[in-house]
């Protein structure tokens, strides 16, 4: 052996004891899919991310009040404990991973670790929207920090995206797709024109929605992210509670049919626009051109485009929920607080990326104040007069047609009457359709979708 070759080896080797030297101690909390899959990843990936962080990252606990259901994967002995409040309060836990979901428990063990000086990662949405501002404030007092990259898409970096790589930007407008589970349906529905309940009756038996799939089909699981995605983006306090939902219930086949004989495909959008001094935050079923990128983002697919001043515009994809993508994003997090610790730092990075004393409370325009194209589906009576009196009310309330089609005929002489509009006010619209409900000449609720198209924007 030469001198060299033995030095460098001998560099090599003490480079790697020192790496296995230097630990950070771990516990995850909540041992359900996500949980599993941090554990896997920090267990399996462990050498890689040593190399890459510098330390061991040693998860010395995994908590969960179910210790006996196999997972599949052996954690070392004494890891599992069945009491989350003990893993908290180790001293030798440096980074909480909170993957136990929900408002209740897991609140209350964020709260305390981020206020014992822990560091705390969380893919809790609904607990960020609607008591982020709170534990933000916990997190800046203790000095601790507070990740929550898997809180919005997957492992889909637009936290990060927002919070380091586009700081120099002003952010003009995100147009997201953020539910897997809505996005699945709406593509089962468009490809095989089987209706909600059974696309949403295959997406359960596929595993990819819940047995109650209210908070993803009625649109409150996007909602929670889009306020999560606002607070970064415009540097306001977290608001869950202002943003407009409506869920995808209420859209048929004949819908789907009929957007795309209009050129358009519906996904379930969470929109967000920069007004400067409010903005426009909603979530609601949506058609876009087939030509847009985001058109094409089919099955569970999530997306975003986010609009910026400085450079244009940026668009992510990728897998928004799963056991392995949801855990990337986690890990992802670990190590930035992981390399933050071996720094001896903390707060390098703000929670919202802003400065705590320049949080705004923006406030979040009235949906009467939107002002966007629609699509109308009215069930009406095949008679001479039905379409005057109905653009009769529409032109009352100046709202001006852009096409108007009439789709077949049923035998009891009702007919779909669709009708697209250009730019109109949500205000006007919902004064008319009122009226034109009340109409003897029209059955049922009139169906309205919101068309996102800014090559229509001029018309
Ligand atoms: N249930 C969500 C979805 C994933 O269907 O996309 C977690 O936010």
């Amino acid at each position: 052996m030469t001198t060299a070759s033995y030095d460098k080896y001998s560099f090599a080797n003490l480079m790697t004891e020192r790496r296995r030297m230097k630990q950070i101690q771990i516990a995850i909390l909540g041992y359900g899919t996500v949980g599993t899959g941090v554990a896997r990843l920090l267990m399996e990936n462990g050498e890689l991310l040593a190399n890459r962080v510098g330390a061991k990252l040693r998860l010395k606990y995994v908590a969960d009040i179910d210790t006996t259901t196999d997972r599949g994967l052996k954690l070392p002995e004494g890891v599992l404990i069945d009491d989350a409040a003990k893993a908290v309060a180790d001293p030798d836990i440096q980074i909480v991973v909170e993957t136990i979901g929900g408002e209740g428990i897991a609140k209350a063990l964020i709260a305390d670790a981020l206020g014992a000086g822990k560091h705390v990662v969380t893919a809790n949405k609904a607990l960020l929207a609607k008591y982020g501002n709170d534990l933000i404030a916990t997190a800046a007092g203790a000095g601790s920090d507070l990740a929550f990259e898997a809180s919005v898409g997957g492992c889909m970096p637009i936290i990060k995206t927002l919070r380091e790589a586009l700081v120099g930007n002003h952010v003009n407008a995100m147009t997201g797709i953020l539910n897997g589970t809505c996005n699945y349906i709406f593509t089962k529905i468009a490809d095989e024109g089987i209706p909600f309940e059974e696309a949403l009756a295959q997406a359960q038996a596929g595993g990819y929605a819940e047995a109650d799939p209210t908070l993803d089909v009625d649109g409150f699981d996007t909602a929670h992210k889009l306020a999560i995605l606002g607070a970064l983006a415009y540097g306001m306090e977290i608001n869950f509670d202002d943003i407009f939902i409506e869920g995808i219930r209420a859209v048929t086949p004949r819908d789907i049919t009929y957007a795309s004989q209009f050129g358009y495909v519906i996904k379930l959008l969470a929109i967000s626009k920069n007004h400067g001094d409010r903005i426009e935050a909603r979530v609601h079923p949506t058609m876009i051109p087939t030509g847009t990128t985001l058109a094409h983002v089919n099955g569970t697919l999530n997306a975003i485009s986010v609009s910026t001043d400085a450079s244009g515009d940026i668009l992510l994809s990728g897998h928004g929920a799963g056991m392995l993508p949801t855990a990337s994003a986690v890990v992802g997090d670990v190590v930035d607080l992981a390399r933050n610790l071996l720094l001896g730092v903390t707060g390098r990075i703000p929670v919202l990326s802003y400065q705590t004393d320049t949080i705004r409370k923006l406030p979040v325009m009235p949906m009467d104040d939107i002002v966007t194209h629609y699509y109308f589906r009215f069930n009406a009576m095949d008679q001479p007069g039905v379409l005057s009196k109905i653009s009769g009310i529409l032109g009352d309330h100046e709202i001006s047609l852009k096409s108007v089609h009439q789709k077949g005929r049923k035998s009891n002489g009702s007919v779909p009457l669709v009708m697209l509009t250009h730019r109109a006010r949500e205000a006007a619209v919902n004064a008319a359709l009122q009226k034109i409900a009340a109409l003897d000449i029209v059955a049922g609720t009139p169906m309205l979708i919101r068309i996102e198209d800014q090559q229509g924007d001029q018309d």
